[in-house]
């Protein structure tokens, strides 16, 4: 259960509202400056040629729930052309993605979302397609069969991965534009806090965005997920709004810890002190330890560890810092100035 509300991923229950909290342009699209900023002047300049060129492909990397769906809608939205959205498991065969790619107008939007998961033939298909805007379609089989080149408008493929170290290397050199999202800052996920019980009509106070910001794990995702119990429990046990006390209510109901962490962020912390002495310790023995994937601790878990100083990434492996002991509530033994 725990997992579940802090973890960034998507749960069923979440559809309709992410949703409704979803920014729909870059002005309401909060944080995430630089990547905002380098979409924002491509898409003016593409818009400025008025060539009938197409937007630049991009690929978008980051832990799961920190907008990389929204920010791809938006680009569609802001470039004014039409949105079409699959995913990389949904994808089988060469057939499926021909049948999508002959669909698109001219600069259209293709977003493909996990697309680590494209099969290699597919992934083959589309080298020509984002290279030359161009497929090559087999007719036939056997001695009969022959192969016709087809046309495709220009058109923007929009690429979305959790697992940007599982990318193939020609993939990723086809994206022209390429942005990892990081977590949220404190500071943001209260923007992003208020403006979702903005949206949601949830009277607040600043102590009430405070609290639920600082235990969201840097994730918006998880801040909407929080923000629509905190609603359901101001609604009954308290006067309607989200204060620091029903936030805290809430959180503590849903095992929530202080610091939003989730239990897989708390294995690894263990395993870190508990196993490894504090480190130094490999990634590779460390996914061991907690049998996890070892990319998925280095690009989904591990990012937001680092950004909140429990965790350091070393030369020699990572290592828990005091605090990390101090979360955990175990002494640090450790010679002092490991550190510095
Ligand atoms: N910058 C932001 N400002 C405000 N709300 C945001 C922002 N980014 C994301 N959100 C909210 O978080 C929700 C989840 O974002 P989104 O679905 O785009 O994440 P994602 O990166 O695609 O996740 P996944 O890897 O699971 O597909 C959105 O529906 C939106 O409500
Ligand atoms: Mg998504």
């Amino acid at each position: 259960m725990t997992e579940r509300i802090v973890a960034g991923e998507q749960m069923q229950e979440d559809a309709g509202f992410d949703v409704t909290l979803r920014p729909t342009s870059f002005d309401e699209f909060i944080g995430q400056k630089r990547a905002v900023e380098n979409l924002r002047l491509a898409i003016t300049a593409v818009k400025k040629r008025a060539d009938g060129g197409a937007l630049d492909h991009v690929l978008l990397s980051g832990p799961p729930g920190l907008g990389k769906t929204t920010l791809a809608a938006i680009i569609a939205r802001e470039l004014g052309v039409g949105f079409h959205s699959t995913s990389g498991a949904a994808i089988e065969k060469p057939g499926d993605i021909a049948g999508i790619l002959t669909q698109l107008q001219n600069g259209d939007v293709l977003f493909i979302d996990e697309i680590h998961r494209l099969p290699r033939t597919v992934e083959e298909i589309l080298y020509t397609a984002m290279e030359d805007y161009a497929i090559d379609i087999i007719l036939g089989k056997g001695p009969a069969a022959r192969s016709i080149k087809l046309t495709l408008p220009p058109f923007t493929l929009i690429g979305a991965t959790t697992r940007s170290g599982l990318i193939s290397s020609p993939m990723r050199a086809r994206f022209g534009i390429t942005h990892r999202l990081d977590h949220y800052s404190e500071e943001e996920m209260k923007e992003i806090v208020a403006r979702a019980a903005r949206l949601l009509g949830v009277p607040e106070t600043s102590e009430g965005i405070e609290e639920l910001a600082h235990r969201s794990r840097g994730t918006p995702r998880v801040a909407n997920r929080l923000l629509r119990r905190v609603r359901d429990y101001a609604q009954v046990k308290g006067d309607g709004r989200l204060t620091r006390e029903a936030a805290r209510g809430t959180l503590e109901m849903l095992e929530v810890d202080e610091w939003g962490l989730d239990a897989m962020d708390r294995r690894i912390l263990r395993a870190v002190v508990e196993k490894f002495g504090g480190g130094p310790v490999g990634v590779t023995s460390l996914a061991v330890s907690v049998s996890e994937d070892p990319g998925t601790i280095e690009e989904v878990y591990e990012p937001y560890l680092i950004q909140i100083g429990l965790l350091k990434r070393t030369t020699r492996g990572r290592m828990a810092t005091p605090r990390a002991y101090e979360y955990l509530g175990i002494e640090d033994s450790r010679p002092p100035g490991l550190f510095d």
